[in-house]
């Protein structure tokens, strides 16, 4: 039975901003058959669409006048296991953080890092997902996704979906294009590449294993069981990012910005304490430690405001609208300009 459209749907409980617009029409689709059927019927044939999973990358400024399809095609299959790696095939619609649960729960690695990142597995290619350590193209090996402009479903290797840092061909030459159908991921099983040097992952796990009478030296560093490494990245993503479902946000509002060596060091000697990241444009400068530094984190204004324990991310207390967060956003980027010289951008998707 195909996916069943609805009428002025209400999106509130389907943004992670929890921002309340409606959409005109709304479906929920389980299949790639049920997908097509519903882009096939002429009645929503020339309609703008828009594709969501868990809706937790997307900014609403206004009602969405045309077809909104929630993803829900959510199987785990193993297309190949032998003693040291497994190839799952997994859906779009499934919840990404169920999938670490499972592949951790299995002893599946590569993905542990990567845990309670919000969003589903259809959404993780888009923005090549990452976190302490470890990007969703570390493990990805196919995409299949659905032409909308041919309705052809397409399957794509990791080279060509041109993955980077937050960035990929989905953001790209098929923007609006394509609708990811599934992903493959090659996954490790017995030994794993361990990930603990990013931030205070290391000191994190430690204190976890103190609390407990152990001690992280003890143990060899690829024996560290991944359920282990699971706690202490959700434990250290609690201790500064805020819940949805207490205090609606889309995790980092912005990216990350690269600045030349040069823009770096002149800054650096007006800020001696400037972080920074080498990668292959220059340095990686982190937004959050910008936006606090111009004064923002903590700051409310009307409905909207800057996290206080993160400054990169922007939180809804309760009735804000889309518009009035991206007003605080265009707000804070100006400031950013004028008083450091440097140009931050939306990472979050503005509709
Ligand atoms: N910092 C500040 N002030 C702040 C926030 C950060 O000074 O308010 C400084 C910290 O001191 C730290 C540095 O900035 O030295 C980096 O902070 P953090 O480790 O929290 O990482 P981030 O660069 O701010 C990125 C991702 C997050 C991801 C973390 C951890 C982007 C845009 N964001 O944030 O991703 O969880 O690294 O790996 O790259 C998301 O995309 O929604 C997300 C939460």
């Amino acid at each position: 039975m195909s996916g069943v459209v609805v009428d002025r749907k209400p999106l509130k409980e389907l943004n992670t901003f929890r921002v309340n617009v409606f959409a005109k029409y709304f479906t929920e689709i389980y299949s790639k058959y049920e997908l097509l059927d519903v882009l096939k019927n002429p009645e929503y044939k020339d309609l703008p669409k828009l594709i969501i999973g868990e809706g937790s990358n997307i900014l609403f400024t206004k009602n969405f006048k045309g077809l909104v399809v929630k993803l829900s095609n959510n199987f785990i299959d193993e297309a190949y296991i032998d003693d040291k790696s497994v190839t799952l095939r997994v859906g779009a619609g499934l919840s990404w953080d169920e999938l670490v649960k499972h592949c951790v729960i299995k002893g599946y690695g590569g993905i542990e890092n990567l845990s309670d990142i919000p969003g589903t597995v259809g959404a993780a290619p888009v923005q090549n997902i990452g976190a302490y350590g470890a990007e969703l193209n570390d493990v990805v090996s196919y995409v299949e996704y659905l032409d909308l402009d041919d309705l052809e479903v397409h399957e794509i290797s990791r080279k060509k979906c041109k993955f980077g840092y937050r960035n990929s061909i989905f953001k790209n030459e098929l923007k609006g294009r394509a609708v990811i159908l599934n992903v493959e991921l090659d996954l490790t099983r017995g030994k794993h590449d361990i990930k603990l040097d990013y931030g205070n992952l290391r000191d994190r796990l430690a204190k976890i294993y103190e609390g407990e009478g152990k001690s992280i030296d003890d143990i060899k560093e690829d024996e560290i069981p991944l359920h282990d490494i699971r706690r202490a990245v959700i434990e250290e993503r609690r201790s500064k990012l805020p819940s949805y479902s207490e205090l609606g946000n889309g995790g980092s509002f912005f990216k990350n910005p690269v600045v030349s060596v040069e823009q770096y060091n002149e800054m650096k000697q007006k800020f001696p304490n400037l972080p920074g990241y080498e990668v292959e444009e220059g340095i990686k400068i982190p937004a959050g430690w910008i936006i606090e530094q111009c004064g923002w984190k903590g700051r409310k204004m009307g409905n909207c405001g800057v996290h206080d324990k993160q400054a990169l991310v922007l939180v809804n207390y309760g009735f804000a609208t889309g518009l009035e967060i991206k007003e605080l956003s265009d707000i804070i980027m100006d400031d950013v300009k004028r008083k450091l010289g440097i140009q931050i951008e939306p990472e979050i998707n503005i509709i």
